[in-house]
Formats: structure tokens, sequence, C-alpha cells
């Protein structure tokens, strides 16, 4: 093999520092500069290293291990000790894995070969049994939660409809009446009865703080309850594979005192003030976008196709968490979806920069 072996400062080792700007390509490091100025390249790197690692500590927007709800609880309840069987296996397993290699190792004159333990009844038993029984022990406490998880929704809960489609959320509160998309608003410490369903490919709902993730089917409706336990703003995301715009199929949650939940559907029932019901951008609504698209409290309640833009101005974000909702952002959504959101279904209408201003200063307005 010699002479296949690269000289120092080539190779995979010597690229990956030229790189890093640890050391200059057929330059010796005798440059005492040179040399310092690795030495801080490399510094700076484990320092870059080591913050990358630390802010992954810090607060996660979609974490299991920071449960707000109880059926997260519930799922991480399930979880840690998983992870510590895994983690003491891990350490046991390796352990006598390193030993062995160590302490059996062929060391010089050692001709023999080891004594052979094929067959061996006992140990064949013992390393069957006892994987049995840890997966025994992890099916039993498995079992056990999904039995909590599959007991139905006591009286009082709150339904919430989801219906998802390629790429957005719809939510529906049948008890009050109110539609809305993409953003959902709970109330804390009421149960919540999550209805969910597709319509058109398979989703997945999930917000990791508050509750497991729903599988949503086209055809089935399947149920999840949960309880929000924390006031605050939690971030979801579709986790089924579902097109193009997979990754832009975010939702946000909003988990708020009762007071301030039944002021926000009172709010979303309430639609838009007189003056704005006469504006220029309602008349564009209506002649462009309200075959698609519904806001209550209006005359436009019959578009079905495009999500409900009841209460658009209160919104934090635009095509289901792509982008911030800001008139700028909107303006650049009307003109042209899919350059903000890639694979949109929404067409480019071809409106005329004032009518554009004109509907996003509607829409802005409706909160
Ligand atoms: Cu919907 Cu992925």
């Amino acid at each position: 093999m010699v002479g296949t072996i690269p000289p120092a400062g080539t190779g995979v080792v010597g690229g990956v520092s030229v790189l890093f700007g640890l050391s200059a390509p057929g330059v010796r490091n005798s440059d005492s500069r040179w040399r310092q100025r690795a030495a801080r390249a490399r510094l700076a790197l484990i320092a870059a290293t080591g913050l990358l690692l630390l802010t992954g500590c810090g607060e996660l927007p979609q974490t299991i291990m920071q449960p707000a709800g109880d059926d997260a609880r519930l799922v991480q309840g399930l979880l840690m000790p998983i992870l510590w069987i895994a983690l003491v296996i891990f350490v046991l397993i390796e352990g006598f894995l390193i030993f062995s290699m160590i302490k059996y190792r062929r060391r010089p004159g050692n001709e023999d070969i080891p004594k052979q333990v094929h067959g061996n009844n006992r140990l064949e038993l013992l390393w069957t049994a006892i994987p049995a029984a840890i997966v025994l022990v992890i099916a039993v406490m498995t079992f056990k939660t999904m039995a909590v998880q599959a007991e139905a929704p006591g009286e009082g809960a709150l339904v919430v409809e989801v219906s998802a489609s390629q790429w957005w959320w719809e939510f529906s509160y049948p008890e009050l009446g109110v539609v809305t998309a993409n953003e959902l608003y709970l109330p804390i410490g009421r149960e919540i009865d999550l209805r969910v369903h597709a319509n058109d490919v398979i989703h997945s709902f999930w917000i990791p703080k508050l509750a497991g993730k729903i599988d949503v089917v086209p055809g089935i409706e399947n149920r999840m309850k949960f309880v929000a336990e924390k006031i605050g703003r939690y971030q979801g995301q579709c986790s089924e594979f579902c097109g193009i715009a997979h990754a832009q199929m975010r939702l946000l949650a909003f988990v708020v005192t009762t007071v301030e939940f039944e002021e926000w559907a009172e709010k979303q029932l309430t639609g838009p003030s007189a003056e704005a019901a006469a504006s220029a951008g309602a008349g564009i609504f209506a002649a462009q976008c309200a075959a698609c698209h519904s806001i209550q409290g209006t005359a436009f309640t019959f578009g079905q196709i495009g999500p409900e833009l009841t209460g658009m101005g209160l919104r934090e974000t635009l095509g289901a968490g792509t982008v911030a909702n800001t008139p700028e952002n909107l303006a650049d959504w009307i003109r042209e979806p899919t350059a903000v959101k890639p694979g949109a279904l929404m067409p480019a209408l071809g409106l005329v920069e004032d009518d554009i201003s004109a509907v996003v200063a509607y829409l802005e307005g409706l909160r």
C-alpha cells in the first residue's frame, strides 16, 4: 500500500484544512503568523460549533421535550423511560464490546483460537429472554398510554373540526360558528375534541408541545383529545409528506384565557366595518377573490376552495406559516402566489397594482 498514502497537506484531511483556512497548501507552517492565524481559525471553528450545540438547548419551537398539553405530557412520559432503558442498554453493550476488544485482543505469539460458545443453550436462552422482557415492559407502558388516549372526550369538550388541504388547514368551531384557517385559537384548560379529515391526500396534524400526531386521511374522520395547559404560542407542522409545499404546511396555535378566546371568537363573527365593506378593496374582493375565499360577517361566505380569510389582519403569517403577514408580503402573494410559496394552488390573477393595494388594504383591515 506504500505510495497510495497522500502526502501531508493533500487528500481529504489536507482539503478540509484548506477549506477551513487551517493551513496553506504547499506552504510550510514555519511562518509564525500563519500558525497564529490557523490557531485562531481553529478556535473560531470550535467556538462556532459549541455555540451551535448550545443553541440546541434553548427554547425550541417544535419539541416534544417541553410539553404544554396533557397529551404531549403522556407522550413524553412514555418517551423518557424508553430513552433511559435504551441508554442503559447502549452503555452496557458498548462497554462489554470495548472491554472485550481490549482484554481479549490477539497478542503476539498467541495463535490459539478462542473457546467457541456457539450452541451454548444457557447463553441463547438468556439473550432471548432479556430482550423479550424489555420489549414486554415497553409494550405494557405503550398500551397503557394508548388506553388513556383512546378514552372518549368528556362532556363540555370544545369540538374543533380540522380540515386539511394541499397546503393549508381549516379550523371550524361548530359550537361558535367560527371558521378560520392556519391559526388555531384554544382556550386554556378546556378539553379539545379534535376531529380531523383531509380533502385531498393524507396529511398529519402535529403541534408537538400540545399533543401527539394524528393522521389526517381522506374519507375518514380521526379524533384526538387534549387539554392545552399553558398560555402561549405554539408552532405546528404537517408531518406527512403531502406534495411540493408540504414543508410550508405549518400552523400556529394560540392558547389563551377563556375571556380572550371568547373575544377572539366574537371578533371573527363581527365582520368588517361599514366603511371597509364599502371600500374599493371590498369591490375587488367580490369580483376576484370571493369565488374561492370566504369572510364571515360579509356577503362573501360561499367561497370554499381557498382558506377562509376572516380576521385576516389579525393573523401572524400568510400561506400557512410561509411568510409574515405584512402588506408587502400580501401584495407579493396576490401578484404571484407561487413566487412566495412554490406549488401554491392559487393562480396569479393578473390584477393591476392599484387593485392589489386596495385588496391588501381591505384584507389587512379585517381585524
Ligand atoms: Cu400536508 Cu404534509
